[in-house]
């Protein structure tokens, strides 16, 4: 829904006029020309204090940061202009890698496509038809090969066979051929043709067309006849006693900004931004080929790119508004994503229940308020979903589905990370590693507030004075006072969980008021911390992070993984050893799933969810739910 400029607030998404004003203007003023590729553009977020005087009714620019490649030099600069035209800054990112773009995906496939090479050992597996070959261009991050290592940005192409043209060509990978592609050149500079294995034949339909899809259920309505009970005001909502505002980046998609609870008709503080700062897959195969596959979706390739247009009654069901997004593309249009964000209230089941000794039975119906948006990158889709419920608490749950991504071997062989779907079709052990960055501000005011981060364990003494019966357990609380400190993982033995307090507000026992994160089915990363990708990604090592909360530590892998040698991002910043208590910081929680393909999961897998929770914990006096009527 297009929303009037008057009601344009600092941190909504950029429209699409003011994406083609920003980039207009960088054109009209000579800053870009023909030599400059557009990598992204998101919002300049203003900071808590430039926010602060913006809802005091002080006007503040709306301004844009535009990642652009100078494709003569290789260089990555970011200019800040606001989105009246005024360019405020313009550097050079010295040793940054830009991110793969789409149109140098799409010219390494055509050249790759066109090469002699590729074409000879395509006909030497059977296949004269080069249409008939699906590409994709991956980063190479995982492992360099020596003799490129110069520092070119670089793409491999995993490569598969669809014998015709709605075949699901994920069943056919062309395993051991692969070209390597500089992507600032478009030049193929090796290919790689180590092993002829049979492509495997088993086909893996998956389209009504070729199913018949004809389990079928009676309908299922869900109507609100009164409307929904939610207000949007621009990007801003209002649901129940919540109130928060929709973001999106072109980096990270989906963002919450600015997460407000009336508490008894008081304007309470949680969150000023959350997002999904990261989202890496590391694959754990390492034949040939597999073990390159460590995508960042979100620094590598720019997720909300992928944003899927949704469709009523199918990836929503019941009373649906629509956010619609715009992208700026590599050559400087603007391509507007319809339908990209979905805002709909769910019924929940029970929110709370009490039969009493006389009979009286109090029971009430929960809802919840929910945010989500969809992605497809290549053969994977990623739901973000962002849930707001009545008792005050928040969960975030990502639903990865899809098609595995998959490899050929020998039928029967003996290969020991990855999983045999049908004969000769494997598909590789990996993991999805997300890292949602919370920037909360727990019971603060506009510009912020001081938090402090405390671990919670759950333990037991030992028979004797202190648990006599043996049954007894306490729980014991650790202040994270440094960020060194910080760097944690989960203890399912000990009931581990983190909450993050305001000192300064106090509830109505004295105790400090706080929200917890609550972990969720989660996992730990399997690759090596001395690997490539376990350097790159080394974030990924803890479940949980703390630091003080500065503007530009936005992204855990820091600002340009692509290529990069690793060390960067959370492990380099914590470096510092920052003091992160009773100051503004923002928590890191890393997350995911380890994916070990169950036959189930082909042709295309079910649903599997991974994510958190955050809680209130003694933020508020009671249960916020006993309000709520019948
Ligand atoms: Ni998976």
């Amino acid at each position: 829904m297009q929303q009037p400029a008057s009601l344009t607030h600092c941190l909504d998404p950029l429209s699409r006029g003011e994406l083609e004003l920003v980039i207009g203007a960088l054109r009209r003023d000579a800053v870009i020309d023909q030599r400059h590729l557009i990598a992204m553009v998101q919002v300049d977020e203003p900071t808590k204090s430039a926010l602060a005087s913006f809802q005091r009714g002080e006007t503040i620019d709306r301004a844009a940061r535009v990642t652009v490649l100078d494709r003569s030099t290789g260089k990555v600069s970011e200019i800040v202009v606001t989105t009246a035209g005024d360019v405020r800054s313009n550097k050079i990112i010295e040793g940054a890698k830009a991110p793969v773009l789409s149109v140098e995906s799409e010219m390494a496939i055509a050249a790759a496509k066109r090469d002699a090479r590729v074409i000879d050992a395509l006909r030497s597996r059977g296949i004269t038809d080069i249409g008939s070959v699906r590409m994709e261009a991956w980063p190479i991050g995982a492992q360099i090969p020596k003799y490129l290592d110069d520092g070119r940005r670089i793409i491999w192409t995993p490569m598969w066979h669809q014998p015709t043209p709605d075949a699901n060509f994920y069943a056919h990978p062309i395993s051991g051929l692969h070209a390597i592609v500089d992507i600032d050149s478009g030049e193929v500079l090796a290919v790689e043709n180590d092993q002829q294995i049979a492509i495997p034949q088993v086909a893996g339909p998956y389209r009504q067309s070729q199913t018949g899809a004809d389990v079928s259920l009676k309908p299922l309505m869900i109507h609100q006849p009164d409307g929904v009970s939610f207000s949007l005001q621009g990007h801003k909502i209002n649901w129940e006693r919540w109130s928060l505002r929709v973001g999106f980046c072109q980096r990270e998609g989906l963002v919450i900004h600015d997460v407000w609870f009336a508490d008894n008709g008081n304007q309470r503080k949680i969150a000023h931004r959350m997002s999904i700062a990261e989202l890496v897959i590391p694959y754990g195969d390492p034949s040939q080929g597999a073990y390159r596959k460590n995508a960042f979706d979100v620094g590598e390739f720019g997720l909300g790119n992928f944003t899927n247009s949704l469709t009523l009654g199918c990836d929503c069901l019941g009373e649906i508004v629509y956010l619609d997004v715009a992208v700026a593309n590599p050559d400087g249009s603007v391509r507007e994503i319809k339908n990209a964000i979905c805002l709909h209230e769910e019924d929940f089941g029970i929110l709370w229940k009490h039969v009493d000794i006389d009979g009286n039975v109090e029971v009430r119906r929960g809802r919840r308020f929910v945010v989500s948006s969809i992605v497809t990158v290549n053969n994977y889709e990623y739901g973000y979903f962002w849930y707001f419920y009545q008792d005050g608490s928040i969960e975030f749950e990502a639903k990865l589905t899809g098609i595995v991504l998959t490899l050929a071997d020998t039928p029967g062989k003996d290969h020991p990370s990855a999983t045999e779907l049908e004969p000769g079709l494997w598909a590789p052990y990996h993991q999805h590693i997300l890292c949602a960055r919370l920037d909360l501000d727990i019971d603060g005011d506009v510009s912020g507030a001081n938090n402090t981060v405390v671990e919670i364990d759950s333990f037991a003494h030992e028979l004797g004075a202190k648990n006599i019966y043996g049954g007894a357990y306490e729980t014991s609380e650790t202040v994270l006072g440094r960020e060194l400190e910080a760097k944690r993982v989960i203890d399912p033995f000990k009931s581990r969980f983190w909450k993050i307090i305001n000192p300064d507000r106090k509830n109505h026992m004295g105790h400090s008021v706080g929200y917890k994160l609550v972990p969720g089915h989660t996992t730990f990363p399997l690759a090596l911390p001395e690997s490539t990708i376990g350097k790159r990604a080394g974030f990924m090592y803890q479940h949980l992070w703390v630091t003080k909360n500065e503007t530009f530590e936005r992204y855990p892998a820091g600002d340009y993984p692509f290529q990069h040698s690793g060390g960067a991002g959370l492990p380099e910043w914590t470096q510092a050893n920052r003091e992160i208590e009773n100051t503004d910081v923002v928590l890191w929680h890393v997350f995911g799933t380890n994916h070990i393909p169950r036959a189930e999961d082909w042709p295309v897998m079910p649903v599997e969810r991974t994510g958190f929770h955050l809680k209130p914990s003694g933020f508020f006096a009671r249960n916020p739910g006993i309000d709520v009527a019948p």
